[in-house]
């Protein structure tokens, strides 16, 4: 009864006309859900999708624009490999059953992250999801797969350095033209970053793009993060006076 009050609370105050348009999300704490529980990990990332699946609901009612969500980062390959299996068994199994809602939704979906070294079958499952919703116009839900924001960064000057040798680039670039390297060529840096579970890291994640986007660290795991949580991360971004290293 209490949450519903607050979330009705939220809900009536925040002001639909200064939602962050591009919210990214660091989904924390699969694993520690899990223990606290006596579950096995695997449980903790099955009741992770179930969250993907709330948030991204949640985020398109709302009305945000870009909604991008750190699904597995370069440095997760360290895992065991049973872990790493069954991360990359998600994606396909998240569209064969979500995309019908995303159609309804008008959800647009996108891959950030270094594909080619993804599995071919996890590729596939994004490259078809991308394909299926491209006609859609409404919120575009961008998957980090594979993703990590020093490579990205690399990656991006490699190309540079390519192209001033194929005699492309013939003078000096600018940030504006940088961003376009990146694997978020195209998409506006995030207003609002959450992180879950209580740590307050950035973990190599749109290191560049998240120069004055705003932090919001949510104390539950992910599979705990509700709509009720989304709606207090936006509430308190309207809060903040961003001032762009102004005064
Ligand atoms: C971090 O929690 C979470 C991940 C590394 C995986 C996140 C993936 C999902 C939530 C599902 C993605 C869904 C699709 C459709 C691609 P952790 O395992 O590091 O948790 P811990 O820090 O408590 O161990």
């Amino acid at each position: 009864m209490e949450v519903d009050l607050k979330e009705q609370e939220l809900n009536e105050n925040i002001d639909r006309g200064k939602l962050p348009a591009h919210v990214a999300i660091i989904m924390d704490g699969n694993g520690r859900w899990a223990a606290e529980r006596g579950l096995p990990r695997k449980e903790g990332h099955r009741q992770g999708v179930e969250t993907v699946r709330n948030t991204v609901r949640c985020g398109s009612d709302l009305g945000i624009e870009i909604l991008t969500l750190f699904a597995f980062s370069t440095e997760n390959w360290q895992r065991p490999s049973w872990e790493v299996n069954y991360l990359m068994s998600l994606p396909e199994k998240y569209f064969q059953t979500e995309l019908p809602e995303l159609m309804r939704n008008n959800v647009r979906v996108n891959l950030i992250g270094e594909k080619s070294k993804l599995p071919a079958k996890v590729r596939k499952a994004i490259e078809e999801g991308a394909e299926e919703t491209k006609v859609n116009s409404g919120m575009v839900l961008n998957f980090a797969l594979n993703y990590g924001s020093r490579s990205e960064i690399i990656m991006a000057v490699n190309r540079i350095i390519d192209e001033v040798a194929a005699g492309k680039i013939k003078e000096k670039i600018d940030e504006r033209d940088f961003t376009r390297y990146l694997y978020t060529a195209g998409i506006p840096d995030p207003d609002l970053l959450i992180r879950t579970s209580g740590e307050k890291r950035i973990s190599n994640f749109l290191l560049w793009q998240l120069a004055y986007s705003e932090l919001w660290f949510a104390d539950v795991y992910w599979p705990d993060f509700s709509r009720i949580h989304l709606l207090e991360a936006v509430y308190d971004y309207q809060l903040r006076k961003r001032r762009f290293g102004k005064v």
